[in-house]
Formats: structure tokens, C-alpha cells, sequence
């Protein structure tokens, strides 16, 4: 037997349960990955709390929780040589991570990949990177960001805003990131300018930018990208990562299956590397999952909340 979160009906943070389940068994094309720490995305309790979001991604109930992990991989099914028993690893397993085993596809359709972990690159971050990375690559892709932008980042403080910022002053942009007042110096450390999201926003950025904003990424709703349209940004230079099919003024809506792997891979070398820090806000253990949950659903982490076990 081994543990696994998992809920019997939808709903808020109570609905998961950490229970003994049957241990799986990797199969052909599969390998079972004994997870380490699991990354928790708001997508997680998106899913767990909303049918048709569920439903979206093919998950009925009673349904496994949780897609980022890092770990190592301790069975390998036939007819996989990528991998062995003993390669540490990470990547996703949608509504598998939170639990001691998860059986992962590594199949060239797999719509989750998992890699090998980069030497330096300790499994709490690891667990941390992948769809946020994938993420955070999509978001500033969309909108070519050059080292002459002035960019706006709304929401620049999230699990995803701290790898976008990074990724962007790398690119050698100016930027500008919404945040509330007490998370300006949270920002500050990687140089970012902050203004305060909510009412007002446009004269905010017009004070800190007279010159104006050249592009913009939206990682919360729609407050950003519309404030950067009524800043004179062309729709194709705004993109949003969470407002839907349908965002405002014809800007481009992406997402981490958007990106390319090869950007996560870039991300988590540079992570190793030092060059970009994935600040870790908090860590659980698996037994309160439902105060980690409660905690990001709260909509104000700085970085990342990741969950042992
Ligand atoms: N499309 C995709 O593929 C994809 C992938 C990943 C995530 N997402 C979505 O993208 C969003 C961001 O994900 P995440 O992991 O970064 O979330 P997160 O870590 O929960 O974001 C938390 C951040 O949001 C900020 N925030 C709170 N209220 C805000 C407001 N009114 N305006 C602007 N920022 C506000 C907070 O800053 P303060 O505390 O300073 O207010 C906090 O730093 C989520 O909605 C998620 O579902 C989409």
C-alpha cells in the first residue's frame, strides 16, 4: 500500500483525503516515478473544485490529485530505454502527483513529459518549474519580448510571475509588475518595477513608465491586458495566460501547452545554474494538503508552494 490524495466529490480544500491505495505498477511504455515533493499550481484545485474544468482535461471522479512532481524513478515498464531505476526526475502526471507513486507515460505522445533532473537542481525546485516554466516560456513567447521593451506583468508576484519576470529582465527588457503594496520588495530583489494592481492601474504605469509600455503579459484575469491596451500596447504585443479562450481586445491567450520543451529544460538549467531563483513560499507535508490548497487558493503566495512526501 502507499498514499495518495485523493477526492470523491468536488468542492474546496476538504474534499481531499490522503488514503492508502494499492501501489501501481508501471506498465508498458510507463515508468513509476517515487515522488519526492509535488508542486501545486492553481490548475489542482481548479480541477478539484469545478466539474467542467475536470471534465476538460478527462478526469472523473474519484479522482487522483495534483500534476507536478519530482522524484525518482524506481520501475521501469518494458520497452522504455530513456530511462532507469535510480534517474532522478521531474515533470507531470496530471491528477497522479500527490501520492508516493505515480505512473507516468514516456511515450512520444505523453502530453506531460518527464526529464531527468539537472545535477544541482534540488527536487523542491524541480517540482516547482514544470508548469509554471512551460508556462511563464508561452507567455513571453507570444509577445517576442527584446531587450528594448518596456514589458507589464500583471500578477508578477505568482508561482508563474517570478519565473516571467526573470525570464524577461534575462531578455534584457525593462519590467514593470503588478503586485499588492506589501509585495514591492519581494519584487525589487530581481529589479522589477511595482505598481499595485486594482482601480487606477493605467495612471500607475503611466507615472513609473512616462514613456510608455511597449508589451505586456496578463497572469491574472484581464486587469493588465486591458490596461495596456488603454496604454496604446498593440493587441498582438499583450498575451494572458488566465482570462479564458476569449481575452479582451483580441490579445493572445496562451498557456504551458503553448510552450516547447526545450524551454523548460532552458529554465531548469538556468535554475541550476543559479541564474534564476524559484523562491519557495511554503512546504507541506502531504497530510496537510488541504492547508496548502486553502493557502494558494488565497490567491496571494509569493513563488511557490510545493508539498512533501
Ligand atoms: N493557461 C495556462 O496554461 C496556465 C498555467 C499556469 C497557470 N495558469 C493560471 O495563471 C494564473 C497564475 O498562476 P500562478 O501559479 O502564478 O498563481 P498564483 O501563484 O496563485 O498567483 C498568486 C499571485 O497573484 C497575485 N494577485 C492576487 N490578486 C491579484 C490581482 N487582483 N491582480 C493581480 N495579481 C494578483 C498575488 O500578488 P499579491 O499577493 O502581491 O497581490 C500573488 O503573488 C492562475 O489563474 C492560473 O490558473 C494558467
Amino acid at each position: 500500500m502507499s498514499r495518495a490524495v485523493v477526492y470523491e466529490r468536488f468542492g474546496g480544500p476538504e474534499v481531499l483525503d490522503v488514503r492508502e491505495v494499492p501501489e501501481p505498477h508501471a506498465g508498458s511504455g510507463e515508468v513509476r516515478v517515487r515522488v519526492t515533493v509535488m508542486g501545486l499550481n492553481p490548475m489542482d484545485w481548479l480541477i478539484s473544485s469545478t466539474p467542467s474544468i475536470a471534465a476538460a482535461f478527462g478526469i472523473s471522479l474519484p479522482a487522483g490529485f495534483g500534476c507536478d512532481l519530482a522524484g525518482v524513478v524506481d520501475e521501469v515498464g518494458e520497452g522504455v530505454d530513456r530511462f532507469a531505476v535510480g534517474d532522478r526526475v521531474y515533470g507531470g502526471a496530471m491528477a497522479r502527483a500527490a501520492a508516493d507513486f505515480a505512473v507516468v507515460d514516456t511515450g512520444p505522445s505523453a502530453l506531460f513529459r518527464l526529464v531527468r533532473t539537472p545535477d544541482g537542481l534540488r527536487d523542491e525546485v524541480a517540482a516547482a518549474l514544470p508548469t509554471p516554466g512551460l508556462t511563464a516560456a508561452a507567455a513571453l513567447a507570444a509577445i517576442d519580448i527584446r531587450s528594448s521593451d518596456t514589458v507589464l506583468v500583471g500578477g508578477a508576484a505568482g508561482g508563474v510571475g517570478v519565473l516571467v519576470v526573470q525570464l524577461a529582465k534575462r531578455a534584457g527588457a525593462r519590467v514593470i509588475g503588478t503586485a499588492s503594496p506589501g509585495t514591492f520588495d519581494f519584487l525589487r530583489q530581481w529589479d522589477v518595477e511595482p505598481v499595485a494592481h486594482g482601480p487606477g492601474l493605467v495612471e500607475r504605469v503611466r507615472d513609473v513608465a512616462p514613456g510608455g509600455i511597449t508589451a505586456a503579459t496578463d497572469l491574472f484575469g484581464t486587469e493588465t491586458a486591458e490596461a495596456a491596451l488603454a496604454l496604446g500596447v498593440p493587441a498582438d504585443r499583450i498575451s494572458t495566460i488566465a482570462a479564458g479562450p476569449m481575452p479582451p481586445g483580441g490579445v493572445r491567450a496562451t498557456g504551458g501547452a503553448s510552450a516547447v520543451s526545450a524551454d523548460l529544460d532552458a529554465i531548469a538549467d538556468a535554475v541550476a545554474a543559479g541564474a534564476i531563483t524559484v523562491p519557495v513560499a511554503a512546504t507541506f507535508p502531504i497530510e496537510k494538503i488541504r492547508d496548502a490548497v486553502a493557502l494558494q487558493a488565497d490567491r496571494h503566495v509569493h513563488g511557490k508552494i510545493v508539498v512533501t512526501l
